[in-house]
């Protein structure tokens, strides 16, 4: 079960991109996350586009699925060329998932080559993939490091064995050491994703998490609220009465906790889930996403922006390797997205970095609205003044969408 996609307008089947992509192309870098839709087993909180090899059924398999891919990077190259768009190197590749590490490491270093064949991967690129703790050896992250990749990383969620129950790990936490120290000594940058708010976890617990993590050494933490999707296991057990949900208060207390630990060991906040030490640990892919830089995403379901047009490829794997069998383009719908809705999704997005967002980007009326956010303590006065920069306080952090609905005029 996975969100569904959304609407739009029909992609052509040659996926030619308009005319309008040029506008500006040269000034925005390029990224490619490659989406690899398999894990092991399902979290039961998770809602992502993957399947276990059950809910794969026929038609498509793991074993052929670096091979398709690789078709959707050629025809991109192509699409890219005919559009007549800058030949720009690729500034950072995500490989991101499910579970990408259930497939052998050749697999994810060949569709890297292909990244690399096609448009050429910057001197510095950065690139990353996603790992289930319990789908890695020694071996594999440094195949993956010989093969080009830069960094790694791990869906640790949590340290605490009860909190891993419920959220339906399958990882033995007393792992997470290892598989860290694994692979820094291949030598990859080194991630771990935390959830907290999981029902029956308390603030101890959480702390334990978090150092835990931290004892680790890591230089890059994201930590996520708990969300509990529609249509998932949790969610059902949750509309029963099974588990039980924190209310809001505790899980600021536990934004507040993580901020605290992680800042006091050097690790600042550049998003408001994502703690790295220093710019050079922040994971630069996902500052494109956030900066509105162009990427292209491939795989099934795999959502792509370049220059203002966006577009979302079939979901099911089987759907997307038979398009791309018969020559066709994955993409499933598209819009352009017009200036309006581009300067609201800019505001989601922008004032979420701790570079704060630039005030002279925001719209008059927008900017009449930043000193009531400042006289409520969500808005920094004091960066607004010194940087004319729009960057939020702490409790601007735990209220960060509110802030965008008051930016925005939309009320609170
Ligand atoms: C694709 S998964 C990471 C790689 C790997 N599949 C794993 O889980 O270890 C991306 C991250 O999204 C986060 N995530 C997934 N579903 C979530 C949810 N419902 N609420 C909060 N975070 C979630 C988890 O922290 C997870 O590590
Ligand atoms: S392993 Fe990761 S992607 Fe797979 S179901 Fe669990 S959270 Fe989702």
């Amino acid at each position: 079960m996975s969100p569904a996609l959304p609407d739009g307008d029909a992609a052509p089947d040659d996926g030619a991109l308009p005319s309008s992509v040029l506008e500006g192309a040269d000034a925005r870098a390029f990224g490619v996350y490659l989406h690899v839709p398999f894990c092991t087993v399902r979290c039961g909180y998770c809602d992502f586009n993957t399947y276990t090899a059950t809910e794969l059924g026929g038609g498509a398999s793991q074993a052929s699925y670096a091979a398709t891919a690789m078709r959707e990077v050629a025809l991109s190259a192509r699409v890219l060329r005919d559009a007549g768009l800058p030949e720009r190197r690729v500034s950072t590749v995500f490989v991101g998932g499910g579970t990408p590490t259930v497939l052998p490491a050749d697999d994810l270093v060949g569709m890297l080559r292909a990244v690399d064949d096609a448009w050429g991967l910057a001197d510095d690129a950065e690139v990353t993939t996603e790992a289930n703790p319990d789908s890695v050896t020694p071996r594999s992250l440094a195949a993956l490091a010989a093969g080009g990749f830069t960094r790694v990383s791990f869906g640790m969620q949590s340290a605490v064995p009860h909190v891993l129950r419920t959220l339906e790990r399958t990882h033995d936490p007393a792992r997470i050491p290892d598989v860290v120290r694994w692979a820094r000594d291949a030598g990859l940058d080194v991630s771990l994703d935390l959830i907290y708010g999981t029902p029956g976890e308390s603030l101890d617990d959480w702390r334990v998490s978090l150092e835990s993590a931290l004892a680790t050494g890591v230089d890059h933490v994201s930590a996520y609220a708990l969300v509990v999707e529609q249509g998932t296991r949790m969610a059902v057990q949750v509309r029963r009465g099974e588990l039980t949900l924190p209310d809001s208060d505790d899980q600021a207390a536990k934004y507040e906790l993580a901020d605290d630990l992680l800042t006091a060991a050097g690790l600042g906040w550049y998003e408001v889930s994502n703690w790295a030490r220093g710019a050079e640990h922040a994971c630069r892919h996902n500052l494109a996403y956030w900066r509105d830089d162009d990427w292209w995403g491939v795989g099934p379901g795999a959502h792509s922006h370049v220059g203002g047009v966006r577009w979302w490829n079939v979901k099911h794997p089987r759907a997307y390797a038979a398009r791309l069998d018969a020559g066709l383009s994955p993409a499933a719908g598209r819009e352009v997205v017009d200036e309006e809705a581009a300067a609201l999704e800019r505001l989601m997005l922008h004032v979420r970095l701790a570079e704060g967002m630039p005030l002279d980007e925001l719209a008059d009326d927008e900017r009449g609205r930043v000193a009531g956010l400042v006289a409520d303590g969500l808005v920094d006065g004091r960066t607004l003044l010194t940087a004319r920069r729009l960057v939020l306080t702490r409790r601007g952090r735990l209220l960060a969408d509110l802030v965008v609905r008051t930016l925005a005029g939309f009320g609170a």
